[in-house]
């Protein structure tokens, strides 16, 4: 496996294997890689000739009070996972490598972007664009994979990938959780082992939010809230930043009752990291 660094190094390789005729798949990561990663990786590997992983935790995501300095890193065991996983090149660039010192040049989705995540973290989405464009045209991908995990995050890509015309196909992998049903995240590790046991809180409102719609028959968004709010209150150390329903694609709120691709998400905030999770839901009509 090569670990590249530079802008230019990275090009040239993706440009030699295009002279190969090889297809690259991309999958981009802040590092701390766990299994919800590495499932991204198995998937790129099926549709690609090559696999490239970028590393790069990306200082434009984060706000001025989020967690860039906590955010956990170690490059060994994530360089040892990615060689196990048969990565052709681990991406890892410094800052410099990736953003001109006067950087003034930013990609900015306005609609998809308000909502949900956008609220609490208002520069989040723009950070994102920006750094995956750029992997982009770094790694001159075909496919690029995207979990699920992060549902804003995938539609607002895939919203970018149209209309800005990126000639790459954008594949989404399946939540990976663990054995409790947390769903898996870098960020897991700086929870206390309180705060980490109290996790379940989110995975659990989704389950209590779907049996209530797919057996019950409850579409009322009022309804929904108030079964949400007795799991919520089992968590004493979270504290809820949002539960939204939204319309799959569109990402609109519905406002009284729930019809059609429903994608329920929410966000609790617990001493140590911020945590998300989703759950697309169909209303049975
Ligand atoms: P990061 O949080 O490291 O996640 C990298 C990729 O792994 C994302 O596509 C994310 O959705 C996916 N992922 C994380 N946890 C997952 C899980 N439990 N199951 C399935 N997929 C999971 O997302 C980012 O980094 C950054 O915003 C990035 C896109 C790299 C831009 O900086």
């Amino acid at each position: 496996m090569k670990i590249l660094q530079t802008a230019q190094e990275m090009q040239s390789w993706s440009r030699e294997q295009q002279r190969q005729a090889k297809t690259i798949g991309l999958v981009p990561t802040m590092g701390y890689l766990h299994e919800g990663h590495l499932s991204l990786v198995r998937l790129a590997n099926e549709q690609t000739d090559v696999v490239v992983v970028s590393l790069f935790v990306n200082p434009t995501q984060f706000g001025p009070n989020e967690d860039l300095d906590a955010y956990p890193r170690d490059f060994e065991r994530d360089r040892l996972a990615c060689e196990a996983a048969g990565v052709e090149v681990l991406f890892a660039p410094q800052k410099r490598d990736v953003y001109a010192e006067d950087h003034t040049v930013y990609v900015t989705e306005e609609v998809l972007a308000s909502g949900l995540c956008g609220k609490s973290r208002p520069i989040h989405f723009q950070g994102v664009l920006t750094v995956v464009a750029k992997l982009f045209h770094l790694v001159l991908p075909d496919v690029a994979v995207f979990g699920e995990k992060d549902a804003q995050q995938i539609r607002l890509i895939r919203r970018m990938v149209r209309d800005l015309n990126f000639p790459i196909r954008i594949v989404g992998g399946p939540i990976v959780r663990e054995a409790d049903g947390v769903a898996m995240s870098s960020r897991n590790t700086n929870l206390s082992s309180e705060a980490r046991n109290q996790a379940t809180v989110l995975s659990r409102t989704l389950e209590v939010v779907a049996t209530c719609v797919e057996e019950e028959g409850i579409t009322s968004v009022q309804e929904l809230r108030s079964r949400a709010d007795a799991v919520l209150a089992t968590a004493s150390l979270g504290e809820l930043d949002y539960l939204e329903f939204v319309k799959d694609e569109s990402l609109a709120p519905f406002e009284e009752e729930l019809s059609g691709d429903v994608l329920v998400a929410i966000a609790v905030y617990f001493p140590g990291a911020r945590l998300i999770d989703n759950r697309v839901i169909t209303v049975p009509s």
